[in-house]
């Protein structure tokens, strides 16, 4: 996606399109999404398991990026929607997608969702017994069967178990909620799921999360009529970031596609060849992969404004995007490099960004020739959970673009404005916008005769001769 010249470290094109051209009609800061990229990624997460084990559905996990354009892109790739609250099953709807192609996930569902996920054919993953009470009286008083999935939590030894979702394997709690949907008449348990993490470097934690899944299939087959027909194993593959703990080189410690496809259909063949040999119908192997597919498919572009040097002696640049846009950069050294090569000799530089806020850096730390005001810097990558997670904060949120095949390219999210903001709010009555009468002179109602030279003349004649000073004080009004 990023084209960098030979001579030097910087980029000038996002797949051939100019970043200057992209600049100077969109304007600094701007987020750019390469439609090409995001493809390549998403075909070669499918390809890499599909050539090793079928069927497989990947369920692009929306809170990861819920741009319309990057979800509309891999929904018309054969992704699914993974949602975990209204407004995305919101989202995913009003993109066409039908509830059948829904998984909706979370420990926050009230009633009317779930009525709807029922009504729709939503496939349900259910978090905790409030879940499961509400969905069973749902589907009995809409006289339905509803297929669900029960969310698992475990320890693989390899990250920390998000034990806060689903129903924890160790201590039984997951057991007993597959009893409980075991023994009711209008829910079925046809899925189980787990997400054991994000960015797990180990292909093996997810070797461990497989033949746990599958020792608790088996188990609760035996123990209720629960057919299961599907594995979910969440996501959690790491993409090209840098985190801030790392000791070694990303292309060193993140493992490929393959590396994971392998260890998880291994496994999965291997925990399931029985179960095939005795005719029971193949498992669906769901992967909700989200920053492994969008993360290096966007950048942030951000422009210098000021440079100061710091006490200490560093080089400092306060730029026109930093932790308002870049929640990422809280965990992760993004990769940040010029669009023109630099002259100069390399220093120490500290990049901060535009919020009154002292916490507000980009990079503490980087080695970098001098910049110029108005030079742009390329942030990358920043596809996962920035678009979710900024914040507006002091500044608004920015313009976001595609850039398609052909050096084609379109705004995919406009820059917010004052209008957008202020859409959101209302005035009470008596706080009537413009009606503040300390603000401006003429709502003051001064007697037509008000004159303060006088009032402080009659003040000083009536203060003892020792106060006064024969200093004139002159007010205008
Ligand atoms: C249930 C679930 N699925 C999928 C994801 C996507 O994870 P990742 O971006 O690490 O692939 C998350 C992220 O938190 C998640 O909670």
């Amino acid at each position: 996606m990023l084209e960098q010249p030979t001579n030097s470290d910087y980029v000038e094109k996002i797949d051939g399109v100019a970043i200057s051209d992209l600049l100077r009609k969109y304007s600094s800061p701007l987020f750019v999404i390469s439609e090409k990229r995001l493809r390549d990624n998403i075909r070669q997460l499918k390809s890499a398991f599909e050539s090793r084990y079928q069927p497989v559905i990947h369920a692009w996990s929306y809170k990861t990026n819920y741009l319309n354009a990057v979800c509309a892109t891999l929904h018309q790739e054969g992704s699914w929607a993974e949602v975990v609250s209204v407004f995305e099953y919101e989202k995913a709807c009003a993109l066409g997608v039908p509830g059948s192609r829904i998984l909706f996930n979370g420990p926050h569902k009230k009633r009317p969702i779930l009525e709807r996920c029922v009504k729709e054919g939503a496939r349900i993953h259910i978090d905790n017994l409030e879940d499961l009470y509400l969905l069973e009286t749902i589907a009995r008083e809409l006289d339905k069967v509803t297929s669900v999935t029960v969310r698992l939590n475990f320890e693989t030894g390899y990250s920390d178990s998000w034990s806060r979702f689903g129903f924890n394997l160790e201590s039984g709690a997951a057991l007993d909620a597959a009893i409980r949907i075991g023994n009711s008449s209008h829910l079925k348990l046809r899925g189980l799921h787990s997400h054991i993490g994000t960015f797990i470097l180990d292909p093996r934690a997810y070797q461990v999360q497989i033949e746990k899944m599958c020792e608790f299939m088996e188990l609760i087959e035996r123990q209720t009529h629960a057919l299961i027909d599907s594995l979910d194993i969440g996501g959690g593959f790491a993409s090209s970031n840098v985190q801030q703990t790392a000791r070694l080189q990303t292309e060193r410690i993140v493992p490929t596609i393959s590396q994971y496809a392998d260890a998880i259909c291994d496994t999965l063949l291997k925990m399931t060849a029985q179960r095939q040999a005795e005719g029971k119908p193949r498992l669906t192997l769901i992967l909700e992969s989200g920053r492994a597919v969008i993360d290096d498919a966007e950048v942030l572009i951000s422009s210098v404004v000021a440079g100061k040097r710091l006490p200490d002696g560093r080089a400092s640049y306060a730029m026109d995007a930093g932790g308002n846009l870049l929640f990422t950069g809280f965990w992760y050294n993004h990769r940040i490099k010029p669009t023109r090569p630099l002259q100069g000799l390399t220093e120490e530089t500290v990049l901060y960004g535009p919020l009154c806020m002292n916490i507000d850096i980009v990079r503490q730390s980087i080695s970098m020739p001098p910049l110029s005001v108005g030079d742009s810097l390329v942030i990358s990558p920043v596809g996962a959970y920035n678009n979710t997670q900024w914040m507006q904060f002091i500044e608004y949120r920015p313009n976001i673009v595609m850039v398609h095949d052909n050096n084609e390219f379109s705004l995919v999210r406009r820059a917010e404005n004052l209008a957008d903001i202020n859409g959101f709010e209302s005035l009470p009555e008596h706080l009537n916008a413009h009606d503040y009468p300390h603000l401006t002179s003429r709502r003051i109602n001064r007697p037509p005769d008000f004159n303060p030279n006088r009032i402080m003349a009659n003040f000083l004649q009536s203060l003892p001769d020792s106060f006064r000073t024969g200093n004139t004080i002159r007010f205008t009004t």
